[in-house]
């Protein structure tokens, strides 16, 4: 793996530096492009959303992807500038190269900064998998909304440095290596007929199949099908994110309820739900909906049904009629309610829709229905008890 054993002399950067110089150039190159085009368009455009999540998790990835580059720079040093090169020429360039690192930096976390002081609380969900958490102390500042907007500055005035440094950088090297016909650019150059090269190419395939499969098993861990067959009352939605129906659950639901078939009037039902305990296979739901501008678990840990009038439907069911209070909305809902036996127990069923515009529901962050429609399907089960005929 020396470089005494090529037959060349020239005096290449690791095979490892290499890896991370292009690697890392793809990725800001792609950010940039993408940062670019997503703020281009509208504000409530559910393509500036979806891309705004994979520049999220793409500039997380050079943050860290940058972090073990800069260890692997203290502890190996690069080759020596070729002494073809004038001094002041060695003393710009690495001055604009140390410009590069610090902007490598400050780009993901005035990005990170800028996502954590958001008053719009959206989460990062690294590649829609694993949540990553906002910086604690941005998250608690009273004027959150000026500090976002501050650091969206920073985040797009830092973008143009580095798009002038870019453009400044790759023309020196364009510069060297056809004008004056030296190395500089080959240095960088990846040894691709080399064994070595290839070892450590096969070696990246493997950590990235490696963290990829992670990712997918992650993913794939099924937290939601075992909560449902938990608790004797459970309450969950189903809601339209990006297009998909994105179920969620209630892990902390109370049902008190009084059920005489014979006479429905008699009847009553009182459901309590812990806003705070939801649970949803997508990372982004379940993240984002205890937060001030969807669910407010805080300042309103509790969403409440009341029955108002039970009654017969012909067909079996019973007409529930009530009032569904979430924050600080109250307003009434309809629905059959379904009564089976199962397993020597009576067990209700029963669904209904609710427009989240009504209740103020995310519309803050999601305004439109683009990204997470405005209709919302409630769904509940609850234990009567023992089915007396039996
Ligand atoms: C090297 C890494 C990164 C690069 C090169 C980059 C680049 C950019 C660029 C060029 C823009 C457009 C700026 C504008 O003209 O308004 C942008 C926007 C944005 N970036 Fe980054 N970014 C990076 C990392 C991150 C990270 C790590 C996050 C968050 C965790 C992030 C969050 C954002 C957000 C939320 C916007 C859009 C703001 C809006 O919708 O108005 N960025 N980025």
């Amino acid at each position: 793996m020396t470089s005494a054993a090529k037959p060349s002399a020239l005096q290449r950067y690791s095979d490892v530096a290499v890896i991370f110089h292009w690697l890392i150039a793809l990725f800001i190159i792609g950010l940039l492009i993408v940062g670019k085009f997503m703020t281009s368009l509208d504000e409530n455009s559910p393509v500036r959303f979806a891309l705004t999540q994979w520049h999220k998790s793409f500039g997380l990835t050079v943050l860290a992807l940058s972090v073990l580059r800069i260890i692997w720079r203290f502890t190996h040093r690069p080759p020596a500038e070729p002494s073809s090169i004038a001094l002041w020429q060695q003393r710009s360039a690495s001055i604009a190269h140390w410009i590069l690192y610090a902007l490598m930096f400050a780009m993901p976390i005035t990005g990170w900064i800028m996502v954590s002081a958001s008053p719009l609380n959206i989460n990062t969900v690294l590649f829609d998998v694993i949540t990553i958490p906002h910086l604690p102390p941005f998250t608690e500042l009273a004027n959150r909304e000026a500090i976002a907007a501050s650091f969206h500055e920073y985040h797009e005035l830092a973008s143009h440095a580095l798009i002038v440094l870019l453009l400044v950088h790759s023309g020196a090297a364009i510069k060297h290596h056809f004008v004056d016909k030296d190395t500089t650019l080959l240095r960088m150059s990846p040894d691709t007929a080399s064994r070595s090269f290839k070892r450590h190419i096969a070696g990246l395939v493997v950590i990235v199949l490696a963290i990829t499969g992670g990712l997918f098993y992650y993913n794939t861990i099924d937290r939601y099908s075992a909560l449902l067959a938990a608790g004797e009352s459970e309450v969950s939605f189903i809601a339209l994110v990006s297009s998909s129906e994105t179920p969620g659950v209630f892990i902390d639901s109370a049902v008190t309820a009084t059920i005489d078939t014979a006479t429905p009037s008699n009847s009553s039902i009182i459901a309590v739900v812990q806003t705070g305990t939801l649970t949803s296979d997508n990372a982004q739901v379940e993240g984002s909906l205890p937060d001030t501008d969807w669910f407010d678990s805080e300042g309103f840990p509790e969403a409440r049904f009341e029955s108002t009038a039970i009654s017969a439907n012909d067909d079996g069911t019973l007409a529930v009629v009530g009032n569904l209070t979430i924050k600080e909305t109250t307003t009434e809902v309809s629905f059959p309610m379904v009564i089976t036996n199962e397993e020597d127990t009576q067990v209700a069923r029963g669904e209904f829709v609710i427009d989240r515009k009504e209740y103020n529901i995310g519309m803050r962050s999601q305004s439109g229905d683009g990204t997470v429609g405005f209709n919302v399907t409630v769904k509940f089960r609850f234990d009567i008890g023992l089915d007396p005929t039996n």
